[in-house]
């Protein structure tokens, strides 16, 4: 019998695969991965959940190097070290899906301040300006001119930018999507926590410098589509940009519509997770010029909740199926198959 290992958080995927492990009698425990001897204590099992999160410093720590290791001694671990190695890290992605001629947007790094100020010389503008880790756009700003990107590539050598923005950062977004007086309330007694935790997160990481990343700009997207693939099926949602903004993701904006989903993000999602033998990732596309969907980051993690109002999956051969959207059962039942 399969005996599998569990790291529980709130508001991760590990509610979900507690769940799962419970209605088909699967014989699981619940275990803490930040133990120094999770190694040994990690022996007895056949699989190990972890669903690590990028704004948790403790994690970017050891999560890599443990993932490896206990792969080393043959135990199947989600994410796996081929699904994570780059997660949270748009200059790992931006090397991998080069590798493998992905439609990636194309993307510039320089890890010396003269490489980049003599390309901003000779290249065009707009570009979009990245930290390699961070969501909700939070990190993710508009070059218009030579000028601004000159200024992003002056902090990016000299004192460097916080991972996490200030409370009021995006402050019109969060005023939007505020639904109830209730919202409000919440709010107000959450902030507190808020602000300690991204005054904290800034500190343990320390400040993002010695490199500059820029994407070309694609013009006159009013949405991304974000794809999940998760072995042979995969999802999708279109989320709407903040008004007079580029930018798409974080805004709460989304539409469950399969007929709003362009179906070559499928197709595209499909090739790029089975030639780089992901388990789940998702993929974040604008549309150039021809219409082609073009990748813009990827990630193995995701806020569960987002994704329970999608009214089905297309399989390998693009054939649509209703089905209720579970991303941690469907990771957890992948990894069983798989592992039979
Ligand atoms: N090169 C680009 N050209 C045009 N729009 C872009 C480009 N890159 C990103 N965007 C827009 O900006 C948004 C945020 O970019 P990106 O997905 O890279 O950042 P993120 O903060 O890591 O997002 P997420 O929360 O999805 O992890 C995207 O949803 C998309 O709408
Ligand atoms: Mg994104």
């Amino acid at each position: 019998m399969i005996k599998v290992a569990i790291h529980h958080r709130v508001d991760s995927f590990s509610s979900g695969w507690i769940d799962y492990c419970k209605k088909n009698s699967i014989d699981y425990e619940i275990v803490d991965p930040y133990q120094s001897n999770i190694v040994n204590k990690l022996k007895n099992f056949d699989i190990f959940l972890w669903h690590w999160n990028h704004s948790d410093s403790k994690d970017l720590l050891f999560a890599r190097q443990l993932i490896l290791s206990l792969e080393n001694m043959n135990i199947t671990v989600f994410p796996d070290s081929k699904t994570s190695w780059h997660f949270d890290d748009k200059v790992g992605q931006k090397y991998l899906l080069e590798s493998i001629d992905a439609p990636l947007v194309s993307s510039y790094v320089f890890y010396t301040k003269e490489e980049a100020l003599n390309w901003c010389d000779k290249t065009t503008f707009p570009k979009v300006f990245k930290l390699r880790g961070g969501a909700g756009s939070h990190n993710v700003k508009l070059a218009k001119t030579k000028y601004q990107a000159i200024e992003f590539i002056n902090i990016a050598f000299g004192k460097g930018f916080n991972n996490f923005p200030s409370y009021t950062s995006d402050i019109k977004t969060k005023i939007k999507r505020i639904k109830s007086f209730k919202n409000i309330v919440d709010k107000l007694f959450r902030a507190p926590k808020i602000l300690k935790s991204i005054y904290t997160s800034n500190k343990m990481f320390g400040k993002e410098r010695g490199y500059v990343y820029f994407q070309d700009f694609i013009p006159n997207n009013r949405f991304d589509i974000r794809v999940i693939v998760i072995g042979d099926k995969a999802f999708a949602i279109k989320r709407v940009c903040r008004e007079n903004d580029f930018r798409a993701s974080g805004s709460g904006l989304i539409i469950y519509d399969k007929k709003e989903i362009n179906i070559e993000c499928i197709k595209t999602s499909f090739l790029i997770s089975e030639k780089l033998n992901f388990q789940c990732m998702t993929y974040d596309f604008v549309f150039d010029k021809n219409n082609k969907p073009m990748v813009v980051e990827m990630s193995y993690g995701f806020t569960n909740e987002a994704y329970f109002k999608c009214d089905g999956v297309w399989t390998k051969d693009f054939e649509w199926i209703d089905e209720k959207v579970d991303p941690p059962k469907m990771i957890l039942e992948q990894l069983i198959k798989n592992f039979k």
